[in-house]
């Protein structure tokens, strides 16, 4: 297909919602209708909406006024997969999967659908493969309030989640501080710690407990008990994969009908209890869960929704095919789609802010802090 072959495009929203997306439907509408003269078609709850057949046109008028507004006009889904997709159920009650590729195909036929934007993550990446493999050509934008997309140092969603996280642990700072209690936090962010460390630090918290750092339970009671004689309270925020050294990630419940089953959770409530069991110290936790993911882009998540949006129609009307738009170090440029499909990026161990934040006193949970806050109350946040 080359680019004068493209009239008319579909953008669905795929995975878990995260503010910015209706601002990146927004730029790649405009975008295409005002620079390009290309149609649009909007694809409801992801690719579903390719399996059931539900598209409707986004004008530019559907489209203004969407720019602050959370989550996503065109509504997501993260349980479908074209290839793996639910179809029915056994006489034993298990669930019947197909592969509904040939069902997707027929959908972008009859649109007329010359391309597609697909917005999402690493398993939306994944299930874009087989349409990529029989043909379709997609462009991605990464999306994920978990930052753990490989090949972009950033996505839309990560910057609004820190924001919401950070106001939490702010507010929890001044009632623990009332109380004098320890009160954990629990993040999500999948398998990394982006949110944890980012909200942690911004927030001033004693302690981040992340996936790419295993804790080991006395470090933490020691710290919490010099914290307790020192300023007499402490916040310690944890990520949802985070884990005991030698310990597995607690598992919420599982998924059957998605192609990445686990939910994580819980892990707050177990290293409350450990700070219980190891300290005299009165805990609680609070999980913070669904909360980061909703609500207004800040104004950094709406420019790089915008930027990543006018790139994507940018890269297509360039011939590219199979792109995912990426930043890497402040440009904007473009990757193979399938690179970052089914893959994550972690915290790297020697990230900086890991390096500033340890500076300053906070304990990750592995090994003393070298910083006695119980003998250096007026220096410890
Ligand atoms: O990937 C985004 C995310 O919010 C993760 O941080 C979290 O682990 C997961 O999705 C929760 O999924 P669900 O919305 O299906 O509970």
């Amino acid at each position: 297909m080359t680019t004068n072959a493209i009239r008319r495009i579909g953008v669905l929203t795929a995975g878990g919602d995260c503010p910015g997306l209706n601002a990146v439907i927004r730029a790649v509408t405009k975008t295409a209708i005002l620079r390009h003269g290309i149609e649009v078609v909007g694809i409801e709850d992801g690719f579903i909406g390719l399996v059931d057949d539900r598209v409707r046109p986004l004008s530019f008028r559907d489209v203004s006024g969407i720019l602050t507004r959370g989550g996503t006009i065109l509504g997501s889904n993260n349980r479908c997969n074209p290839r793996h997709h639910p179809t029915g159920v056994n006489p034993d009650g298990s669930v019947v999967f197909s592969d509904v590729t040939p069902r997707c195909l027929a959908t972008i036929r009859r649109h007329g659908i010359d391309a597609l934007i697909v917005i999402g993550g690493d398993g939306t990446m994944a299930a874009a493969a087989s349409l990529v493999a029989a043909g379709v050509n997609i462009i991605g934008i990464p999306k994920t309030i978990d930052n753990d997309l490989v090949g972009t140092e950033i996505s839309f969603g990560f910057l609004t989640a820190v924001a919401t996280a950070t106001d939490a642990l702010d507010r929890l700072h001044s009632t623990a501080d009332s109380h004098h209690r320890v009160i954990v936090c629990e993040v999500m962010g999948r398998n990394a710690g982006w949110i944890a460390l980012t909200a942690g630090v911004a927030s001033g918290s004693d302690m981040v407990l992340m996936p790419e750092i295993p804790y080991d339970e006395e470090n933490i009671a020691r710290f919490i008990d010099q914290r307790m004689r020192g300023p007499g309270f402490a916040i310690v925020v944890v990520a949802e994969g985070a884990t005991p050294r030698g310990g597995k990630q607690v598992v919420a419940r599982m998924d059957p009908l998605s192609p990445d089953p686990i939910r994580l959770g819980g892990i707050g409530e177990r290293v409350a209890e450990v700070i219980a069991s190891l300290t005299a110290v009165e805990v609680r936790t609070t999980v913070l869960g669904h909360i980061v993911r909703g609500g207004t882009p800040v104004a950094a998540d709406r420019i790089l929704a915008t930027n990543f949006g006018f790139h994507a129609i940018h890269t297509l009307m360039q011939g590219a095919r199979g792109r995912l738009v990426v930043r890497d170090n402040n440009l904007y440029t473009d990757i193979d789609l399938l690179a970052s499909a089914g893959k994550q990026r972690r915290v790297p161990l020697g990230h900086p802010l890991i390096t500033a934040a340890r500076a300053i006193g906070t304990s990750f949970g592995d090994r003393p802090t070298g910083i006695d806050p119980a003998s250096e109350p007026s220096t410890i946040c």
